[in-house]
């Protein structure tokens, strides 16, 4: 079967941040099905090298055939990002110019029949992003004590009906599949329908629990800084509050570098800033990109360039000019 396309998501302002130069050597932490891997390494030839990561095992085999015309330029690995240091000390591939992550799920997982990862499409309560790893969805929905459910509800999916939701779904069990689950679910809310699905929120806690994805993005972040030549950057695309808000909290610290208490009067830790923030306000994808690919609606992209203590400080992206600022639309409020 032929694999449904993946439309990359704020394709050109993510790889007009990243500062694609030939030569240089860029690593794609959730490469999915290569869109913005294969922008990045056409804009670094001659010479470019690119290193694409996912968890996903379909994912890399799709992008394997996709970029193979680029030989040995382009290097694969199916692993986890939170592993990024000792991936890149094994392909001998740092320092680098320039780090994506684009978080979320590709198309290829939403609609992949047996991944369970959407509430739209009848599949078993998997949502593992690599399927031979660890816990299952379903394990979860049908073993967690139900007040543990409701705060992993509350916590990762901000449900605020997640004590209803996991008095219903307790009751319900054994719950086997996901239009099982959106039916439990949907009881729960007694008809009573907002803006969004109402199962939207509890298959975003679920898929974050299984994957570990907030400790994951928090270490992948640490751990790019250091892999980054000083001047290159880090562009991190998110697309629900949790993961911007890890991102958005991480580039103030290390762009501040101190960690001291506001009360002392001298700094006593010693730590430098070790980036720049470039997105002063995050960038949001333009009213077209929103009409055409309506995964879009929710991307967030944030910049940041790596310092070095003394080293100059990099230009706001939105100082750039024209080609820069072109189709980005700034968020008004933080
Ligand atoms: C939005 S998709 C990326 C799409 C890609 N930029 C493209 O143009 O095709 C996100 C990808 O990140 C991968 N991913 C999510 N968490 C990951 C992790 N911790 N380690 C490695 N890959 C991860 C997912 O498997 C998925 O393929």
């Amino acid at each position: 079967m032929k694999s449904p396309i993946h439309i990359p998501v704020l394709l050109r302002e993510s790889v007009e941040a990243l500062k694609v130069r030939p030569g240089g050597r860029y690593i794609d932490c959730t490469v999915g099905t290569g869109g913005h891997a294969l922008a990045i390494i056409e804009r670094s030839l001659p010479g470019g090298q690119l290193l694409g990561i996912d968890a996903d095992p379909e994912a890399i085999a799709v992008t394997r055939q996709r970029l193979a015309e680029f030989g040995e330029a382009v290097q694969l690995v199916n692993d986890n990002f939170a592993n990024l240091e000792s991936i890149c000390t094994r392909y001998s591939f740092r320092p680098v110019d320039g780090i994506l992550l684009d978080l979320g799920l590709s198309t290829l997982q939403l609609e992949g029949e047996s991944r369970g990862f959407s509430f739209q499409r009848e599949a078993p309560l998997d949502m593992r992003a690599n399927p031979s790893q660890g816990l299952t969805a379903g394990e979860i929905v049908n073993s967690y004590p139900e007040a543990d459910l409701a705060r992993l509800l509350f916590e990762y999916g901000e449900e605020r009906a997640s004590r209803q939701i996991s008095r219903h779904i307790v009751a319900n069990r054994p719950i086997n599949s996901t239009l099982h689950l959106v039916g439990v679910i949907e009881q729960s809310f007694r008809g009573k329908r907002g803006r969004i699905h109402p199962a939207t929120r509890t298959f975003q806690a679920l898929r974050i629990a299984v994957n570990n994805e907030l400790e994951n993005l928090q270490s992948a972040l640490r751990q790019a800084v250091a892999l980054l030549r000083p001047e290159r950057r880090l562009v991190v695309i998110s697309y629900h509050s949790l993961e911007d808000r890890i991102v958005k909290n991480f580039l103030r610290q290390e762009e501040k570098g101190c960690i001291c208490p506001p009360k002392l009067a001298l700094c006593v830790c010693g730590r430098q800033p070790t980036l720049k923030i470039l997105t002063k306000r995050v960038v949001t994808p333009a009213a077209f990109e929103r009409f055409t690919n309506p995964r879009s609606h929710s991307a967030r992209m944030r910049v940041a360039e790596r310092v070095c203590p003394g080293a100059g400080e990099g230009t706001p992206i939105a100082d750039q000019g024209s080609a820069a600022k072109t189709n980005i639309r700034e968020h008004p409020k933080e």
